[in-house]
């Protein structure tokens, strides 16, 4: 099936039933007029994950096309990781760097909405391939919005009055990184609550804001919390539910993660380069510290 918006020559082809579309007919290496920001923004809003195909770009090209999308993240929360020219790209990548594996080989390998852990969680993130292993290293999407509405009305009650409280600790392949480093991260990280139900700026709709990076809800245990996040996870991620991108070089794949999560899959060679760089959109100020750790 296919959509051409009016006005530009963009063309839309949707890649999954639940979320994901693929954007054609742009040179994303141009930064793109107000017209087509608001084209490319409408169907971003639709389909939750936005792919465009086909187009080697320069990191100061990703740069200038994300920050059309809004204001981008210099990725301060995580400085060890940036691109050494342009704060705004954050390099995950498992090509070793002065001799050592890199230290976001596993970045993305459980079930998350980025920065979820800062006080700014991201709104958007625009991943670029540079390089994939010949087989595998896909990523797998997951509509939150739906997650959301096929919760019972009662169920959809109780998550609208939790918050939800991210700890970085749960970031997986956090052990295997630089304990000085990882300890820092921390410490600029402390755990934080953000609403369980994140409301979209633009849309108004309402998404279940609940990942694997969630240690408990504000004011339960721990162990009564460990039921209901299990659920909300494993009824979020179904089958149906998802969007499952199988990467090319030249790929830009752009997801809104206030209505998406997602997960990096192990599922290649670790001895085969994988090279991606991301661009982060900020989101809104949210959330409380609740100091424990
Ligand atoms: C990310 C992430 C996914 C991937 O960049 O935020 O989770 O497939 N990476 O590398
Ligand atoms: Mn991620």
């Amino acid at each position: 099936m296919q959509k051409t918006s009016k006005d530009t020559r963009i063309i839309l082809d949707p890649l999954g039933y639940a979320l994901g579309a693929e954007i054609r007919g742009l040179d994303i290496s141009l930064p793109p007029n107000q017209k087509e920001v608001d084209a490319i923004n409408a169907i971003w809003q639709q389909h939750h994950v936005i792919v465009f195909r086909g187009k080697r770009l320069q990191a100061s090209e990703i740069v200038n096309f994300a920050q059309e999308f809004g204001q981008l993240d210099d990725h301060s929360s995580t400085p060890f990781y940036r691109h050494k020219d342009f704060p705004q790209l954050l390099q995950i990548t498992n090509r070793s760097i002065d001799g050592r594996p890199s230290e976001t080989r596993n970045t993305g390998r459980n079930w998350h909405s980025d920065y979820s852990y800062t006080g700014r969680p991201a709104a958007a993130s625009m991943l670029y391939c540079d390089q994939r292993p010949p087989i595998g290293g896909d990523t797998m999407f997951a509509n939150m919005v739906r997650a959301y509405e096929t919760l019972s009305t009662t169920m959809q009650g109780i998550v609208d009055n939790l918050h939800a409280v991210y700890d970085i600790s749960l970031t997986a392949g956090l052990n295997e990184r630089d304990p000085d480093k990882t300890k820092e991260v921390r410490l600029l990280n402390p755990p934080i609550a953000h609403p369980a139900v994140r409301v979209h700026p633009r849309s108004g709709k309402r998404a279940l804001y609940v990942s694997e990076r969630v240690s408990h809800f504000h004011g339960m245990t721990r162990s009564e919390s460990r039921p209901l996040i299990d659920f909300l996870c494993s009824h979020a991620t179904q089958p149906e539910n998802i969007y499952r991108h199988v990467w090319q070089e030249g790929d830009l794949v752009c997801w809104d993660n206030r209505t998406v999560m997602h997960i990096a899959l192990a599922d290649f060679d670790e001895g085969k380069p994988r090279h991606m760089l991301r661009a982060t959109v900020l989101g809104e100020q949210s959330g409380f510290i609740v100091g424990e750790h």
